[in-house]
Parts: C-alpha cells; structure tokens; sequence
C-alpha cells in the first residue's frame, strides 16, 4: 500500500439539507477517493458522537468543525504513513480521537477518513469496494442483500401522526430487480390509497414513505395490506412486512406512551405479539426501549418462532452492547449503522459478533443519507442478509438501489433467503 499524500474534507449537504462531511483520500502514487457520511434523526443514546457546530448557521448543524479536524489534524497525523489494513488506519484514528464515542474528533469525521480509505485501498487493489469489503470480513461472497423497503413513515421521520416509524415491505421476488418492480407497483398502490383515504396527495416522510394522517396504528397496517393487495400482490407469500416500532422515541418514565395509550413493559409485548399475529410481520426493530433491557428477553420469547427481532437503537451497533444482548438472549437480529460506531473496524465486530452468534444482519442507511452508494457495497461485502435504505422514491435512497443491480448483474447473485421460519 503507498504511503498516505493528504486526507481533505469538505462540508456538503444531506437529504434533509443539514451539513455533513465528504472527506478525500489521496495516496502518493496518485490514486485518490472519496466518501461521505450520513445522519440519522432518531438515534439511539450510545450512539458514537456526531459533532456539530455551535453557531447558529443550519441550526447550530453545521459540520465545519468536524471538515476541519480532517483538513488539520487528522491529514497531519496520517500524511506521510503507510497502513497496509484498514484495521491500521482506524485504529490509529481511534487513538487519536482519545474518547470512547469520538467525540473529540467527531465520529462524522472519522468515518469520513475512514470510509475515504477504504475506498482509495480497494481501487489500489484494483478491487470493486464490495469485493475489498468481502475480503476484510473474511467473508464469501454467496447472495445479495434482501431489501426491506419502506413504505409508510411516522414517528420522528414524519409528522408523528402514528408512532410507528417506518412500516416496511419486503418482497419474496429473487432478484433485486423484481423486488423493485413489486415495491414500485406496491408504492403506487399506496399513493392512490392515500389520495382515495385520506382526499390528499400524501407527505413523504425523511425516507421517502408516504405519510397520511392514519386514524389508527392498525390502520396503517390495514391500509399496507390493501395497497399489496391492490397492486395485485398476495400478502405472506409475495410481499411481507417488517416494522420500526422506534419505540425509545416513547418511552418515558418506564410506559410505552403509544398514541392514546400508556403501556407498561408487558402490555407492550402483547401488543406487539398481537400485531405479529395478525399482519404478516416478519422483522420486529426496537420493540422495545433501549433501556428497557430487563424485558427484550421476554419479547424474544415471544415472538422469535415468526419474526426477527431486530435491535438498532436498542445496540447501536455497539459490540459491548451486542455482547450484553448475546447474554441475555435480548435478540436475534443486529441492523447495523456503521456511523453509530465510527469506524469500519468496530462495526465489523459487531457484524462479526452477531453473525457467530447465528444472528440475521440487516444492514442500514440513515434518515439523512447523501448520493454516496458506499452502503449497497458494505451490504454485499459484508453479506447483510437484509438491506434497509428506504422507499424507493428521492435519489439519496436510489443511488444505493441503483448500486445494488449493478452489483446483481456483475455478480450473477441471487438474494438471500427469506428471513423467516414459519
Ligand atoms: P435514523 O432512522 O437514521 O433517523 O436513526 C433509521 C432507523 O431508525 O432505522
Ligand atoms: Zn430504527
């Protein structure tokens, strides 16, 4: 591997218009890349910090002292070195940020520099980035990514009409292609629904789902099952569900404060097993509250025999806390977001840690993304069972599709198997 020329930085902006960071990696034999990040809007307390400006320009979220750390003390630290594995580079990265949730340097920035490596790295190896993250993870390349796409929003990505955040579809078809051709028809269905329902051309939410004022949580499934229906789809066997219940977002005071009601822990979970039972659901996230550790057990015992459940915030794609969920046999499914741990290293442990415990992966966008496609990559390379980008609706979501049939057809993979066991 040449030796590091210069890491630079620039401020860009996001699919919500907020600042975020793209850094540059050039090496000295003249190959050069870049990458950017991006940032999610309900997040998870152990999240890895997200730095952001104290000035009142966008909010007080700009991200110019993050470009700034790359452009100084990180370019000063790295130029002029060699780092033969990319597990080098962030741990040199990780040392001198210092902090356990890099929030000296920003985890913005460091994932920036440490995604820009990786790309310059594989293109020295004249290796495609999915190929160069297969190879890190020690991993065979055996199928693509199962997309679960969103089709409803609520919650912090919407208005909050309905607390579930995003209701997924996750069609069956075996290629990535016909998984779009039924999601674009299922969408399509559920646009004219909306218009017909609720006498209004529905908001799309941070993530492209449509968001109409449902009158009832049970609406919003009702009214997913009529749009597979309508587009001529059956449900359960063509297309299935899978929910981000979110539900740190409402939980206070130790009560799930959904909608009108105030659930405590194991009303929670039979409501959640009720909604399991009555809607083909196989993919449950955030059930249950980050801090709600004391029950994600029961949860899993109670549904594991139909559906995933999957923790985001609940693990922050933080290994400590996937150790702790191992334990206590909290969950069978990590989504794994690497910028809620910072660098590629640390959340290849986390994959690595879940995959060997028999976990499912699915691996996430942001509800803030830019264009950069690096994630339809790392979910290939890093053989993610399940992929969650987002409608298929605004180009931030598109860019990583679009990257998905390139990789279908350079490949000739097929998608993964259906999570499912019932
Ligand atoms: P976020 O949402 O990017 O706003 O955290 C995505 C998710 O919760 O899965
Ligand atoms: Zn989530």
């Amino acid at each position: 591997m040449p030796k590091i020329k210069k890491f630079s930085a620039l401020e860009i902006l996001d699919s919500r218009g907020r600042p975020t960071v793209k850094a540059y990696c050039e090496l000295e034999n003249g190959i050069s890349a870049a990458a950017s990040v991006p940032s999610g809007a309900s997040t998870g307390s152990a999240e890895a910090h997200e730095l952001r400006d104290e000035e009142e320009r966008f909010n007080k979220m700009g991200c110019q002292k993050a470009v700034k750390h790359i452009n100084q003390e990180i370019n000063q630290s790295l130029r002029g070195r060699e780092f033969n594995y990319q597990s080098d580079l962030d741990q040199h990265l990780i040392q001198l940020d210092g902090t356990h949730n890099k929030s000296n340097l920003g985890a913005n920035a460091v994932l920036a520099v440490s995604m820009a490596f990786a790309r310059a790295n594989a293109a020295n190896n004249h290796q495609s980035l999915y190929r160069y993250f297969a190879i890190i993870a020690g991993s065979d390349l055996q199928y693509l990514p199962r997309p679960t796409i969103n089709l409803f929003s609520g919650g912090k990505h919407a208005g909050g009409q309905v607390q579930i955040q995003d209701l997924l579809m996750v069609p069956t078809q075996d290629s990535t292609m016909g998984v779009l051709e039924c999601a674009y028809s299922v969408y399509q269905s559920a646009a004219k629904l909306c218009l017909d329902r609720y006498g209004m051309r529905a908001l799309t939410a941070d993530e492209g789902g449509l968001a109409p004022p449902f009158n009832t949580i049970d609406g919003m499934f009702e009214n997913a099952i009529e749009s597979i229906e309508s587009a001529g789809y059956v449900p359960g066997k063509d297309v299935f569900l899978a929910v981000d219940v979110a539900s740190s977002q409402f939980y206070k005071n130790g009560k799930y404060h959904l909608n009108d009601q105030i659930l405590n822990s194991d009303e929670m979970i039979s409501n959640l097993s009720e909604w399991i039972s009555k809607y083909p659901i196989i993919s449950l996230e955030d059930g249950l509250a980050e801090e709600d550790w004391g029950h994600w057990p029961m949860l899993k015992q109670s549904i594991q025999e139909q559906c995933l459940i999957l923790g985001d915030d609940f693990l922050c794609t933080n290994p400590e806390r996937i150790k702790k969920a191992i334990e206590t046999d909290s969950a069978n499914a990590l989504l794994l977001k690497v910028n809620q741990i910072g660098t590629l290293t640390e959340a290849l442990d986390a994959l690595q840690l879940a995959k060997n415990s028999g976990w499912q992966v699915t691996i996430s966008a942001r509800s803030g993304e830019t264009e950069d496609h690096w994630l339809a990559d790392l979910a290939v390379g890093w053989q993610g069972d399940q992929i969650k980008i987002g409608s298929i609706t605004q180009s931030e979501r598109l860019a990583k599709y679009n990257r998905l049939l390139e990789i279908e057809q350079e490949t000739g993979l097929g998608i993964s198997k259906l999570a499912i066991k019932n």
